[in-house]
C-alpha cells in the first residue's frame, strides 16, 4: 500500500480538473460550449437524465397490471434507490424539466408532501446528489460568494449583441461584492476579471444549501440571506459590500438547490424570502446593498397535517401560489415494499440470515396497514391484485379492476405503518436473536410488541394486531405449508406437469365427448371422472361448475397452442393452483409425520434430510432455520388434523 503515490495522484488529478482563466477565456469556451451557462433547473434535470430515461417496457407485466398500459417514464438515476415510487418522481421530473424550459415552473417551489417516513428526504436527498455526482463542471468569478454566472459582467447595452454571438441566454445582475471588486481591483474592464471552474457539494456548501426548520425565537433571516459583518462597520459604511457575509442559504444554494427542511415549521415572515426569490429572481441583502440576483431550485417537504394547517390560513394564499405540491404517499406494491426493506438491510451492519418471507411478512403488514378497506374484496386480496398478482376464486381469476379499487380509495397510502416502524422491529428482532438466523415468526412477534407499545389510538391498534396476528400469520402458514410439501415432493416439477398432462387430455376428451386414448397403450377409455374431481376440488369448483372450467381450460389451452405458445402447468393460473394443492395435499399426512415424529425411523429420518435439504438449496433456508421452520410448521400447520 503506497499512500504517498494515492495521496499524490489525487492531488494531480485534482490539479487537472481544476480551470481558470479570465472572463475573455471564458468567452471561448462560452463559444465553443454554450451548455455551460444553462440555469438551474436545466442543469438539475441534466444531471438526472444523463443516467438514461426509458419507458416502463409494455412486456413488464406491471406496465400492464399496474400502471394501465400508460407510458411510464423511468429515470435509472433513482432505479438503485426508490422502488414504487416511479409516479412520484415522475410528477418531480416533470417540474424539473418544465422549469427547465424557463416555464412558469421555474419560479414555483417544490413541494413534496407525505406521511412520515414516505421517502420526502431521501428523494430531496437525492436530488441534491444528482448535482453533486453530475460531472458538468460550472464556471464562476473567482472569489464570487454567490459563485455567479460570469456573463453577469457583461453590461446591458451589450448583452444582446454577445448573446446572439454566443448563442446563450443571458440573464442576471453582477452581485454587489463582485460589482466592487470589479470597480476597486480592475478598474472596470471586465474582461481581466479572474473565472474558475467548481462543482458542487453539501458538506462544502458550494451550490447546495440545507435550511432546517428554526422555531420562532432563533429563527433569523441571516440563514437565508446571510449578514452584515458587525466588526467591519466601523471600518466600512454600511452601503459598503465589504462588510456583507453572503452566507445564507439563497447565497450558499445559488445556481443549484435550496431544500426547506419541514417548510411550514417555520413562521410565515421568515417563508417570505421565498417569494421573491421565486417570483423576481431576487433576494434581499442585508443592510443597504440592494437586491441579488437568485437563480436555484428550490425543494422542501412537509407532513400533510402542517400542509392542512397552512392551507386554512387564507394571508398564506400568496406563498400557496408558488407552491408545486407533489404527495408522497406510500409504497401499496408489495413486491416494491419488499425491495426498500431489502435495500435498508444491505445497507446496514447487520449479518444474520434471515429465513425466507422475513421481510415479506414484514412488508406484507406495512402495505395492509396501509390500505383502506374495499366493498370488493378483502384487504389481503386488495394487495395482492395492487401487487399485480392473480387472485383465483371458484376456478376463475377474480377479476377486479385495479382501477376501480384505487378509485374507491382515492386518498389511499397517505396514513398507516411507516417505512421506520418496520425497520425498527426488524432491527429489533434481529438484535434480540440469540441465534445466527431470524424467522417471519420472530418479525412477527417484534411487530407485536411495538405495535402494543407505540401504537396510541385503540382503533389502529386493535386493527393492526388483527392484521399480524390473523391474515399476516395465516397467509403465511399456507405459504409455507406449500413449501414444505414441495419440499417433500421429489421431482415437484415433473410431477406437477404430469398431473396437468393427464388433466388437459380428461378436460379435452370430456368436452369434446371423445374417449381418451391412452398414451402408452393406445387402448380408449372413458374419461376419468374421479381424477378430474379430485383436482377441481382444490380451487372450490363443484357440480356443475365443472363443465365449464374443463371447456375452459381445453379452450385455453388449444389457442395458446395454436399460437405457438407452449404452455406447461403454470399457464393457467386456477389451473397452477388446483394441481399445487392436490400435490400438496396428496403429501400432507406424510409431510405431517415426518417433521412431527421425535423418533424417526430411518426410512422418515432420510426423508427428513432430505426436506431440509431442499429448503437449504432451492429457497434458500440455513440448516438451522430450516429445523426452526419444520418445528414451528409441526406445532402449527398440522395441528388439527
Ligand atoms: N419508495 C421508497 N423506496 C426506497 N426507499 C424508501 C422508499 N420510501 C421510503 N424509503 C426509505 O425510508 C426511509 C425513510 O424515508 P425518509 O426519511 O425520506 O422519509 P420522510 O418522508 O422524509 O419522513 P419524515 O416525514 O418523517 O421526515 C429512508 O431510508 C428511505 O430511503
Ligand atoms: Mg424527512
Amino acid at each position: 500500500m503506497d499512500f504517498l503515490k494515492l495521496i499524490k495522484q489525487q492531488r494531480k488529478d485534482s490539479k487537472k480538473e481544476a480551470w481558470s482563466g479570465t472572463f475573455l477565456d471564458y468567452l471561448n469556451e462560452v463559444k465553443s460550449t454554450p451548455e455551460l451557462t444553462k440555469l438551474a433547473h436545466k442543469r438539475l434535470a441534466d444531471a438526472i437524465e444523463t443516467h438514461g430515461v426509458e419507458f416502463l417496457s409494455e412486456s413488464d407485466p406491471r406496465c400492464r397490471k399496474l400502471f394501465d398500459a400508460d407510458k411510464v417514464r423511468i429515470y435509472n438515476y433513482f432505479n438503485e434507490d426508490f422502488f414504487g415510487h416511479e409516479r412520484v418522481i415522475s410528477k418531480i421530473m416533470r417540474f424539473v424539466k418544465s422549469a427547465a424550459m424557463k416555464g412558469e415552473e421555474s419560479r414555483q417551489v417544490l413541494l413534496l408532501m407525505g406521511p412520515v417516513g414516505s421517502g420526502k428526504s431521501a428523494l430531496a436527498d437525492s436530488l441534491k446528489k444528482a448535482l453533486e455526482k453530475s460531472a458538468e463542471p460550472i464556471f464562476h468569478l473567482d472569489g464570487c460568494p454567490v459563485r455567479e454566472e460570469p456573463l453577469h459582467l457583461l453590461p446591458r447595452s451589450i448583452r444582446d449583441e454577445f448573446s446572439k454571438m454566443l448563442g446563450v441566454h443571458i440573464e442576471g445582475d453582477l452581485c454587489p461584492v463582485c460589482r466592487h471588486r470589479l470597480m476597486e481591483e480592475f478598474n472596470g474592464e471586465y474582461e481581466k476579471f479572474p473565472v474558475v471552474r467548481s462543482g458542487f457539494s453539501l458538506r462544502g456548501r458550494r451550490g447546495i444549501a440545507v435550511v432546517p426548520p428554526m422555531d420562532a425565537n432563533s429563527q433569523d433571516v441571516s440563514a437565508l440571506i446571510g449578514s452584515e459583518d458587525i466588526s467591519k462597520l466601523d471600518k466600512y459604511s454600511e452601503s459598503d459590500p465589504r462588510v456583507l457575509n453572503l452566507d445564507g442559504a439563497f447565497n450558499v444554494g445559488n445556481r443549484g438547490v435550496v431544500e426547506f427542511v419541514e417548510i411550514f415549521k417555520n413562521e410565515i415572515e421568515f417563508l417570505h424570502t421565498i417569494l421573491t426569490a421565486t417570483q423576481e429572481k431576487n433576494v434581499p441583502t442585508p443592510g443597504k446593498n440592494g437586491m441579488l440576483y437568485f437563480d436555484g431550485v428550490i425543494i422542501s417537504h412537509c407532513n400533510e397535517a402542517e400542509w392542512n394547517r397552512f392551507k386554512s390560513e387564507h394571508t398564506n394564499e400568496a406563498v400557496l401560489d408558488r407552491i408545486v405540491k407533489i404527495e408522497v404517499p406510500y409504497v401499496l406494491e408489495l413486491t416494491q415494499e419488499i425491495k426498500i426493506y431489502e435495500k435498508m438491510l444491505r445497507r446496514s451492519d447487520f449479518k444474520a440470515h434471515l429465513a425466507p418471507h422475513t421481510i415479506k411478512v414484514a412488508a406484507m403488514f406495512s402495505v395492509l396497514s396501509r390500505l383502506k378497506p374495499s366493498q370488493k374484496c378483502d384487504l389481503l386480496t386488495k394487495m395482492k391484485i395492487y401487487d399485480g398478482q392473480e387472485v383465483i376464486e371458484r376456478g376463475r381469476v377474480r377479476k377486479i379492476d385495479i382501477k376501480d379499487l384505487r378509485e374507491e380509495a382515492k386518498h389511499e397510502g397517505m396514513e398507516g405503518i411507516s417505512t421506520r416502524f418496520i425497520t425498527k422491529a426488524i432491527d429489533n428482532a434481529l438484535t434480540d436473536s440469540d441465534k445466527s438466523f431470524i424467522t417471519p415468526m420472530r418479525v412477527i412477534d417484534s411487530l407485536i410488541k411495538q405495535v402494543k407499545e407505540q401504537i396510541i389510538k385503540d382503533d389502529d391498534r386493535k386493527h393492526y394486531l388483527e392484521i399480524l396476528q390473523k391474515s399476516i400469520r395465516e397467509e403465511y402458514l399456507k405459504m409455507l405449508e406449500g413449501e414444505i410439501a414441495k419440499a417433500f415432493v421429489t421431482a415437484y416439477e415433473e410431477q406437477a406437469q404430469s398431473l396437468f398432462d393427464n388433466y388437459l387430455d380428461n378436460a379435452e376428451a370430456f368436452t369434446t365427448r371423445q374417449k381418451l386414448k391412452d398414451r402408452v397403450t393406445s387402448e380408449e377409455r372413458e374419461p376419468d371422472e374421479k381424477f378430474m374431481r379430485a383436482i377441481e376440488e382444490q380451487i372450490g369448483i363443484t357440480g356443475s361448475a365443472k363443465d365449464g372450467f374443463r371447456s375452459d381450460v381445453t379452450s385455453y389451452m388449444f389457442t395458446k397452442i395454436r399460437r405457438g405458445q407452449k404452455v406447461d402447468y403454470k399457464s393457467y393460473e386456477p389451473l397452477k393452483e388446483a394441481i399445487e394443492s392436490y400435490l400438496i395435499a396428496s403429501v400432507k399426512d406424510m409431510a405431517r409425520i415426518v417433521t412431527k415424529s421425535k423418533s424417526r425411523d430411518n426410512e422418515q429420518q432420510k426423508k427428513y434430510s432430505e426436506m431440509i435439504q431442499t429448503m437449504i438449496d432451492d429457497y434458500g433456508y440455513t440448516a438451522d432455520s430450516a429445523e426452526e421452520i419444520l418445528t414451528f410448521a409441526a406445532n402449527n400447520l398440522w395441528r388439527d388434523s
